[in-house]
């Protein structure tokens, strides 16, 4: 695989089947990332963001043409090798954090560690180190419902990031967050981009998130518009 190849993504089209046709949510999208990069996805709602991200996230394949996520097609991944891809290499973050309300902090982030059968001692050592990214230690044994929006974005980039993925795909998030914690979770984010060279990919139309971005691809009824990058 070609480092500067990571997400490689040629004449993409996405069709959603609507009553008796269909509609075009990505219309023969042309795009690559090298790794490392901290980039966005930006335009209104409805121009097709999240369905990209969802693609080269392994949660959806395209209707036609072609998209290759870390050296793989992703049309012709069985949906076993998908998730095992998914589960070690992409990590995700929600607008809506999606942590499990009956787990502390510490389990939300070490659950994805529990699917990779790494033993108790590995996992500490890399929640541990996780939280300490974030900067939410001593918050390790509340539950979500004790959590601030941005300490809860925070466990969500943990998360994420406990794995050391090759990229990260973040959708909206900002979208439930103050000016003031949004401006925290994307510097925690920057300085992770730095430190691990993991690939950073946003989908947003938040003006406080774009600021940060090195890259920015705006969309715009399933076409690319505009890439700072060409
Ligand atoms: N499962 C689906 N079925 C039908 N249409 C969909 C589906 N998912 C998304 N769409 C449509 O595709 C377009 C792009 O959606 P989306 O990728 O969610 O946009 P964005 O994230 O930029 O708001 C929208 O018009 C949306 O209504
Ligand atoms: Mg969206």
């Amino acid at each position: 695989m070609k480092s500067e190849n990571i997400i490689r993504i040629e004449g993409l089209t996405k069709d959603y089947p609507v009553g008796e046709g269909f509609f075009r949510a990505l219309a023969k999208i042309d795009l690559t990332f090298r790794e490392g990069e901290f980039a966005g996805l930006v335009g209104p709602s409805g121009s097709g963001k999240t369905t990209l991200l969802n693609i080269i996230g392994l949660l959806d394949t395209p209707t036609s043409g072609s998209a290759t996520v870390l050296g793989k097609e992703v049309s012709a991944l069985t949906a076993k090798q998908s998730a095992f891809l998914r589960n070690r290499h992409i990590g995700f973050i929600f607008q809506s954090y999606n942590l499990l309300p009956v787990y502390t902090v510490y389990e939300n982030v070490e659950f994805t560690l529990l699917l990779q059968k790494k033993n108790r001692e590995e996992r500490h050592r890399a929640v541990m180190e996780a939280l300490d990214w974030v900067g939410l230690t001593e918050k390790k044994d509340s539950r979500p419902s004790q959590l601030s929006g941005g300490e809860s974005q925070r466990v969500a980039i943990a998360r994420a990031m406990v794995k050391r993925p090759a990229i990260v795909l973040a959708d909206e998030p900002s979208a439930n967050l103050d000016a003031e914690n949004s401006h925290h979770i994307l510097q925690t984010m920057q300085q992770l981009n730095a430190e691990l060279k993991t690939t950073f990919l946003f989908a947003t139309h938040d003006e406080k998130v774009m600021q940060y971005l090195q890259r920015i691809i705006s969309l715009r009824d399933g076409k690319i518009e505009k890439d700072t990058n060409s």
